[in-house]
């Protein structure tokens, strides 16, 4: 079948594509049908269905066969260590991290926050959740004690699984007292924590409240595969919205199998035993869908790599571990491809390796660049797809449907829709537009299995954020256009998220931290265009009266707030003092303006501005921090 014959079949039938679907996965209790109407815009999938995730990315591969088959290789070249573990081995120990969990009172429905670096003892952390239904929020390690501790009080886990350390190059990231100072911030208190300690670094552990990840599983019961109705959450993960207060994306069971599962032929075009590599983190979606889940329930191997694009030793470690480890299909990020080209322009370094088991590169996170995928595509041979995606759906809306049908790329564009997404591009007012016309990106209603039926805790602001905008469609926040072959193209957010290296971050959070500072009156943060990271956050602060203290002080201030209270990964190193912000007359801060300014772009000037001589001024603020200079 072509791609339009499965779009088309997908369709024609929605229910029964899903159900067809739903035969790869191992029910407990088979659902009697996919999709749920709750009415009001609100969906559920394969709702009467019980299942187990566990069950299915791992136990279900030992009782047919695959138990030798490795599931998890990590790879550190920062340890300079490289494990190997098999499918058997990974219910082994599992079975007994959810043991000792459920034996310290974990139950199903419980959430349990795993704050974790790369290792595949993060893997089993969620693994052993799902096992006993009990739903998971993985927190990236980037991120500082506070933004922990939001999302402590948010979800209220009744567990912590942390590691004493991540490894950054050149770097020891101290999470033990990142732990211990978000749990004193939070107000919901959780019952215990499980400590994996690393060589690297030992932790101090509290009598009685923090556990060795050793030895609270000595001597108990292994858990078995608890069942968990279809749309039950299967964890939650914390995403950038405009303010400051993340957004808890649930990831509903049932579907999150049943899509997984279709992805890893569908797009990834790989067989169950094949090698996948996600170059990402546990902490981000693609870590969630595409080094955990995905590949474990299809049945491939995945690799757990600690290390960076570069400097880990060197640009050509990407190309070391596709070779060493045999990988079929690989997946980064834009900016990881920069970073590389950066270091190893010609691509010499690939003279050391044999990619001849690598079928495709995959990015995603960000926008890619022409440059970016042409390069890739020269120095490796092979072929590039783009593919377009979010943390609330969990897989990708369009890209190339690789194991269905090799279509032609067209340099720009993520392809086109999977099954599932009817994405349609609407004008302010919620019409279809043209082909070639620009528009807000929108997918009619319902989405696909595995995607976002709600935040936790927060159907209120869920429908406000998605679905108010568009009635019957879900607003995706990006801008961009169809063209007449029913290829996608996406241009930018319509809000004020920004993406930094592939990390999605918000602006509003960032001038929550600056307005904190006491001689910061007023403040605006804009995401800039960056050569390596695609975008970097430019801060402008407006001083309160009477404070004359050197400016470069307070800046560095506030670059240190935003470390301390967002994380490095904010990247916030750029601030600069305004005497005024350039705003509308009603008060609004012109920010896409300012980003124009900054990246030597056209712009016309807004109507409603207040006082056009203040973007002279932002202009000059800029070039003295190297911006705005054509
Ligand atoms: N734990 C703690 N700190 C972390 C971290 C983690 N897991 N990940 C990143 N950081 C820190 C870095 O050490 C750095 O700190 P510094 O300011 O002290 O140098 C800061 O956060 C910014 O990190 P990063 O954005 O990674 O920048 P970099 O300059 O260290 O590296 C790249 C640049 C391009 C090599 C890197 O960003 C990269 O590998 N990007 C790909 C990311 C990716 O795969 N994203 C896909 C998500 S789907
Ligand atoms: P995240 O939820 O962190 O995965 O970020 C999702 C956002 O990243 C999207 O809404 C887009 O703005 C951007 N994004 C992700 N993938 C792509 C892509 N292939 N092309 C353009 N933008 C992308």
């Amino acid at each position: 079948m072509s791609y339009a014959d499965v779009y088309a079949s997908w369709k024609a039938d929605p229910e029964n594509f899903w159900m067809e679907a739903a035969k790869a996965i191992d029910w407990v209790e088979a659902p009697t049908r996919a999709l749920t109407d709750k009415g009001d815009h609100l969906y559920e999938w394969f709702k009467d269905g019980k299942v187990n995730t566990c069950w299915n990315a791992v136990d279900r591969h030992v009782a047919n066969g695959r138990g030798e088959q490795a599931a998890i290789i990590h790879d550190s070249p920062i340890t300079g260590t490289k494990t190997t573990i098999t499918y058997a081995e990974l219910q082994d120990r599992v079975a007994r991290l959810a043991g000792a969990l459920r034996a310290k009172g974990v139950e199903k429905g419980d959430r349990v926050i795993i704050y974790m670096p790369m290792v595949a003892e993060a893997l089993e952390a969620m693994l052993a959740c799902s096992r006993l239904g009990a739903i998971h929020s993985v927190v990236f390690g980037g991120f500082a004690a506070n933004e922990l501790a939001v999302r402590i009080d948010d979800c209220q886990p009744k567990a912590i699984i942390a590691a004493s350390c991540g490894l950054e190059p050149g770097r020891v990231v101290h999470y033990k007292p990142l732990l211990d100072g978000a749990i004193e911030i939070a107000k919901s208190k959780p019952e215990f924590t499980v400590i994996l300690q690393r060589e690297q670094e030992i932790a101090e552990l509290k009598d009685g409240y923090d556990f060795d990840w050793h030895a609270v599983q000595q001597g108990v019961e292994p858990a078995e595969c608890v069942p968990v109705e279809g749309d039950h959450p299967a964890y939650i993960l914390y995403t950038s919205g405009t303010t400051g207060a993340p957004k808890g994306v649930v990831r509903p069971t049932g579907g999150h199998l049943v899509a997984l599962n279709w992805t890893m032929k569908n797009i990834y075009n790989v067989d169950p035993g094949d090698v996948f590599w996600a170059a990402s983190d546990v902490g981000w979606v693609v870590g969630h869908s595409y080094i955990c889940y995905g590949p474990l329930i299809h049945g491939n191997t995945t690799i757990v790599f600690e290390g960076k694009p570069v400097g880990t030793p060197d640009a050509g470690t990407f190309w070391r571990v596709i070779t060493e480890h045999k990988v079929r299909s690989f997946f980064t990020a834009p900016t990881a491809i920069r970073a590389v080209k950066r270091d190893d322009p010609k691509g010499e370094l690939l003279a050391d390796y044999d990619l001849s088991h690598l079928k495709a590169i995959y990015l995603a996170g960000e926008r890619a660049d022409p440059d970016t995928i042409e390069w890739t595509q020269k120095v490796t041979a092979k072929p590039v797809y783009d593919h377009w995606w979010q943390t609330e759906t969990g897989w990708t809306i369009a890209g190339m449907p690789a194991g269905i049908e090799e279509m032609p790329v067209k340099i720009g564009s993520p392809s086109v829709p999977m099954p599932g997404y009817d994405v349609q591009i609407l004008d302010e007012a919620g019409h279809p537009m043209k082909p070639g016309e620009l528009g807000a990106i929108a997918v009619k209603l319902p989405l696909p299995p595995g995607t976002l039926p709600t935040l936790w805790n927060a159907e209120a602001r869920f429908k406000k954020s998605y679905l108010n905008t568009f009635p019957g469609f879900y607003e995706t926040g990006d801008a961009g256009m169809i063209d007449e072959d029913g290829y996608l193209y996406i241009m930018a957010r319509t809000d004020d998220v920004i993406n930094v290296a592939g990390h999605r971050l918000s602006t509003g959070g960032m001038e929550e931290v600056l307005a904190a500072h006491p001689d910061v009156a007023e403040c605006a943060v804009i995401g800039v265009a960056d050569a390596l990271k695609g975008q970097m956050p430019v801060g402008f602060l407006c001083l309160s009266k009477g404070v004359n203290r050197p400016h470069d002080e307070i800046t560095s201030e506030v670059v240190k707030l935003v470390r301390e209270k967002i994380g490095p990964v904010a990247a916030f190193k750029l601030a600069v003092v305004v005497d005024r912000l350039p705003k509308t007359r009603s008060g609004k801060i012109l920010r896409a303006t300012m980003v124009k300014i900054a990246d030597n772009e056209d712009f016309k000037m807004p109507a409603t501005i207040d006082d056009p001589a203040i973007l002279d001024e932002i202009r000059e603020a800029l070039q003295t921090i190297g911006y705005a200079q054509s």
